[in-house]
């Protein structure tokens, strides 16, 4: 398994070519069920997860190809409606086959995702939506199998705000019979992203972004013609905390800061200055990090996405700081291996209390989920000495050639390849 070796020390200085947003790219993917003929999808980063998703689309019969910075999907001859456990097991997302499979050919068999290492992540919210649109719903051993002649429009209230539950059933009431309502919908920018690529697909969404959002179905789809996905929020997030962590000055290109407000504001209270340029948003970090509170909630709340990535930062910042994480229950697999490095971190059930060190040291870690590895990445960019970060396929699978992006600022990184 890869490995990457971190030297740390360095003030990284120069430009960063932010990549389309996975957590965009693959429910657009999967929206490419709707409707037959040849989809033209721009700017879908090359990432694990994106092929993961690949495969399991030319699982169904779709076509499947990558041509420079084009991704094209067929969905003319899909005959085949399972999504098999060896695929999803992989990748939960797999999950966003359900709806569109079920709202055009009336059924599905997809594997039950699993829990993960950030938590169970059960997807009864996307079943209970799916039954109240008429899906016949039954579970067996271990797979959802949903059939419905045509779905019907159905409000839809969420008892907790869930962003693949809001995308899927988007999806759903596309193509039902009648109007859909979706209460307490998620908010995410790539909620939005999905709902304007779909709307040029000939879909009618209204309220995309706020919690209320109305979906008059219609008969039919036709299929994207070269619509382009919206830069990673969460990629650019993660290179503010490692201009941040070193003290850095990078200019973020193809970034959308509007979609970061609630980690832009988080990180200028922390010390680090942001100023929109031409050429991008620029991030320069202060000599010193100031340590500041955090609670992750869902957009347009601090994004959960971030904390492990913020966590990273505080501790080496001045004074001691709250971080609460109220989306999942275990998301704070990074912290064991922060403090082999010499973080003071301190766990109390959903709540870390971080006291700033004066600086860590590097050590060999290992990397436990996306987040995860990411948040050792920043660390390992300020320690003292050597860090071997070991499972990085888990960083592989959400961020487009980080190791090669971290050397052309300067990073002393090398990969492993065994
Ligand atoms: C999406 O996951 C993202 N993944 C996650 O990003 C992100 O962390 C998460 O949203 C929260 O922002 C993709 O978009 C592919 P949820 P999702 O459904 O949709 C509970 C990354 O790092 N819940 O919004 O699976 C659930 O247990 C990944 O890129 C139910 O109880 O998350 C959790 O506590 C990690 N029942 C909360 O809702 C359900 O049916 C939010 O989960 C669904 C969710």
């Amino acid at each position: 398994m890869d490995r990457l070796v971190i030297r740390g020390g360095r003030r990284l200085k120069g430009e960063v070519q932010i990549s389309g947003a996975k957590n965009a790219a693959l429910p657009i993917m999967a929206s490419t069920i709707l409707s037959q003929g040849k989809h033209n999808i721009k700017d879908v980063p090359h990432l694990r997860d994106v092929m993961t998703m690949g495969k399991l689309l030319a699982n169904l019969g779709a076509g499947f190809h990558i041509h420079n910075n084009e991704t094209i999907i067929d969905c003319d001859r899909i005959k085949n409606f399972e999504a098999p456990y060896d695929l999803v097991k992989t990748m939960r997302a797999s999950v966003l086959v359900l709806c569109p499979l079920v709202a055009r050919f009336g059924r599905a068999k997809v594997s039950l995702p699993g829990g993960c290492a950030i938590g169970a992540r059960p997807i009864n919210l996307h079943l209970m939506g799916l039954e109240k649109m008429g899906a016949k719903i039954q579970l067996e051993s271990g797979y959802v199998i949903a059939k419905a002649t045509r779905l019907k429009g159905a409000s839809i209230y969420f008892d907790t705000i869930t962003v693949t539950g809001t995308e899927n059933l988007m999806m759903a009431a596309v193509l039902a019979k009648g109007t859909t309502i979706l209460e307490n919908a998620a908010r995410e920018p790539e909620v939005v992203d999905l709902a304007n690529c779909l709307i040029k697909m000939g879909a009618r969404i209204n309220g995309a972004g706020s919690s209320v959002i109305e979906i008059e179905g219609v008969d039919e789809l036709k299929p994207i013609a070269n619509y382009s996905i919206i830069p990673d929020r969460i990629e650019s997030g993660t290179f503010m905390a490692v201009a941040g962590i070193t003290g850095g000055d990078l200019v973020l290109k193809n970034c959308i800061p509007e979609h970061l407000d609630a980690v832009i504001m988080k990180l200028k209270d922390a010390g680090v200055v942001f100023k929109e340029t031409k050429k991008g948003l620029r991030v320069i970090g202060p000599e010193k990090l100031i340590a500041r509170d955090a609670k992750t909630i869902p957009y347009p709340g601090f994004p959960t996405d971030m904390q492990a990535q913020f966590m990273a930062m505080m501790t080496v910042a001045k004074g001691t700081s709250i971080i609460k994480e109220t989306v999942f229950e275990n998301r704070f697999m990074h912290v064991a291996e922060l403090k082999r490095m010499g973080a003071d971190i301190n766990i109390e059930g959903g709540t870390a209390t971080v006291k700033g060190v004066e600086r860590l040291k590097g050590a060999p870690v290992m990397a436990t989920d996306l987040r995860a590895s990411a948040s050792l990445v920043v660390a390992a960019l300020c320690a003292k000495g050597e860090t071997i970060i070991h499972r990085i396929y888990h960083l592989d699978r959400g961020y487009e050639r980080m190791d090669e992006k971290l050397r052309q600022i300067g990073a002393d990184i090398e990969r492993l390849t065994s």
